[in-house]
């Protein structure tokens, strides 16, 4: 395999076809890493205005790091996955206790933050740093074993370590960081799971999956389980235009306000309710559940429990995930 010249034409497919998108105009390694972040989960159009005010709001890792746990939250809310912006926040005093605030040029000091896995190591390695680093996400990993044929499921051990080799050895050369994005690039957009546009790919010479006459066979995943179905009740309690919140003892939303919530068929919701009315169903999908909530509408009297009361004006500046306007939408 010629590598050289596929790099090259990654790297022009890449300057002429790249989507023109506002983390690419900075050379800021504390601003990369928040898109790099932000993207791992997240689309690239929901990303965009996320990280253009989180930016503006706390625009350097110190502001980031001296930042309160629930200001963070609050300008993630409705990204999802919320651990990420913990870990992001964690990895940020890091950098401060032990980088004196800056963000270290160095693969391996990069991989001790927290956070900063082997994925993020080699995009602010690349992309920032221009360190010939390789990263694998999961648009390379589409790539790569169409690119090779590569049989097997992408997440056992050996395949996984044969794609980071793969990748190590592209990113062996000049602009390593464009390079490791023309990947993810082509994955997003040429590469994709199903109908890959082959004919107008800039690597179809190279590709060992085009030659097969199937490449998107690869990658050989198993089938995902079904997610399973959760059952849940949600209380949406209003006092003029304040609703009763708590903070949220489940990890996926750990620390966020949602209404009370309960998998109880007759819940004790512990307040003094008033107008009790049935709201209707939401159904929630995330990653690992379906959520059915039914949601209970009350008017509630007396003082809340435990948890507070806030204004519905306040919302918007207060951590809360989507599932709790979902709930609160539907009790309107
Ligand atoms: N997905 C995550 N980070 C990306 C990047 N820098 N370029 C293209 N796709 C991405």
């Amino acid at each position: 395999m010629s590598a050289p010249s596929l790099r090259d034409a990654l790297l022009a497919w890449f300057d002429a076809a790249k989507r023109d998108l506002p983390w690419r105009r900075t050379r800021d390694p504390y601003a990369i890493w928040v898109s790099e972040v932000m993207l791992q989960q997240t689309r690239v159009e929901t990303v965009i205005p996320y990280w253009t005010r989180f930016l503006r709001e706390l625009p350097t890792v110190r502001a980031l790091a001296e930042a309160p746990e629930s200001e963070v939250l609050a300008r993630w809310s409705g990204l999802g996955y919320y651990r990420r912006a913990k870990l992001l926040h964690a990895g940020a005093k890091a950098v401060l206790a032990r980088h004196d605030g800056e963000i270290p040029r160095d693969l391996a000091a990069l991989r001790a933050l927290p956070g900063v896995g082997d994925y993020t190591a080699g995009a602010l390695g690349s992309i920032a740093f221009d360190l010939p680093v390789p990263l694998v996400d999961g648009n390379v990993e589409r790539v790569l074993t169409r690119l090779h044929a590569l049989p097997g499921d992408p997440r056992a051990a050996t395949v996984k370590k044969r794609l980071w080799a793969l990748a190590a050895d592209l990113a062996q050369g000049p602009r390593p960081g464009d390079l490791n994005q023309s990947l993810m690039e082509l994955g997003a957009t040429i590469c994709t799971p199903t109908s890959p546009k082959c004919l107008t790919c800039p690597a179809r010479n190279w590709c060992e999956g085009v030659r097969s006459g199937d490449p998107a066979r690869f990658p050989e995943k198993p089938a995902r389980a079904p997610v399973p179905t959760e059952r849940w009740r949600a209380l949406v309690a209003t006092r003029g235009d304040a609703i009763w919140l708590r903070p949220s003892a489940l990890g996926r939303w750990s620390g966020m306000l949602v209404p009370p919530l309960t998998r109880d068929d007759v819940p004790a919701w512990g307040a003094e309710l008033t107008d009790v009315r049935s709201a209707g169903r939401v159904v929630h999908v995330l990653t690992h559940a379906r959520l059915e909530i039914d949601v209970t509408a009350a008017t509630l009297r007396g003082e809340v429990p435990d948890g507070e009361l806030v204004p519905l004006a306040e919302l918007p500046r207060r951590a809360v995930p989507r599932v709790t306007r979902a709930v609160l939408e539907r009790a309107r």
